[in-house]
């Protein structure tokens, strides 16, 4: 299994200073930023869109950018993130008519492709493109909000992806999504995931006063991983 990374999700950042939010969780060792996209039609919230990305890419940062795409439709907006900077695009099946169609194009633009999978939608869409995927993602929460509560069945799950992407032989990233903290990650490593999202967790621990605020809390993500019986 590949190294661990942590993808803050910048969803529950202070949006008036995103720049110094997103420079200060890399600082303090994040490896990603998970980049929360929503269109108040497949998900019922509305955050933020290429301009953005393009915006933290114009700041400064170089840290590979995670956007998750929760629209529909999903490839008109494609081209315009690879512009602004996107290093995954990832989408949600029910958000695009032909999904191989779309991880096509986002590869053909030059990003990452990956599929995402809410709590209850099957695996089986990725039956015959798991050739052209570069991540999966489990959503563990359904998708629309931050800090919600991890749904335990995708423990399951994740070891079914775990097990498909091993036998696959492909460097395929599984990422999660929802709900992780530091109580849980560990078990959630331990299912297969390699890559975690954390949105309310990270950002929760937020104190103004302290310039190294994020260090501890993504150091006891990083000791609990390290735990992992895998
Ligand atoms: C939810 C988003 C998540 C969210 C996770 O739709 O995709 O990335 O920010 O937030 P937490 O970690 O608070 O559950
Ligand atoms: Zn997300």
């Amino acid at each position: 299994m590949s190294e661990n990374l942590i993808a803050p999700s910048i969803l529950s950042a202070n949006f008036a200073k995103l720049g110094e939010e997103v420079d200060n969780i890399l600082a303090s060792g994040a490896d990603i930023v998970h980049f929360d996209v929503m269109d108040n039609h497949y998900v019922p919230n509305l955050t933020i869109g290429p301009l953005v990305c393009e915006a933290l890419r114009r700041h400064g940062v170089t840290a590979p950018i995670d956007v998750h795409l929760m629209v529909k439709p999903v490839d008109r907006i494609v081209p315009d993130f690879a512009k602004a900077g996107a290093t995954y695009i990832t989408f949600h099946p029910e958000g695009s008519e032909h999904i191989d169609r779309t991880l096509q194009l986002i590869q053909n633009e030059g990003c990452k492709s990956g599929l995402v999978f809410n709590p209850a939608t099957p695996l089986s869409h990725l039956e015959y493109v798991m050739d052209k995927v570069d991540m999966i993602l489990l959503m563990s929460v359904n998708p629309g909000f931050g800090g919600q509560s991890f749904i335990p069945a995708t423990l399951d799950k994740l070891r079914q992806v775990r097990k498909m992407i091993d036998e696959s032989g492909r460097d395929i990233r599984l990422e999660i999504d929802g709900g992780v903290k530091v109580d849980n990650i560990c078990e959630i490593r331990e299912a297969g995931a390699d890559t975690f999202v954390a949105g309310s967790a990270i950002f929760g621990a937020a104190n103004e006063a302290d310039p190294h605020h994020y260090d501890s809390i993504i150091q006891a993500m990083r000791d609990e991983l390290a735990k992992a019986d895998i």
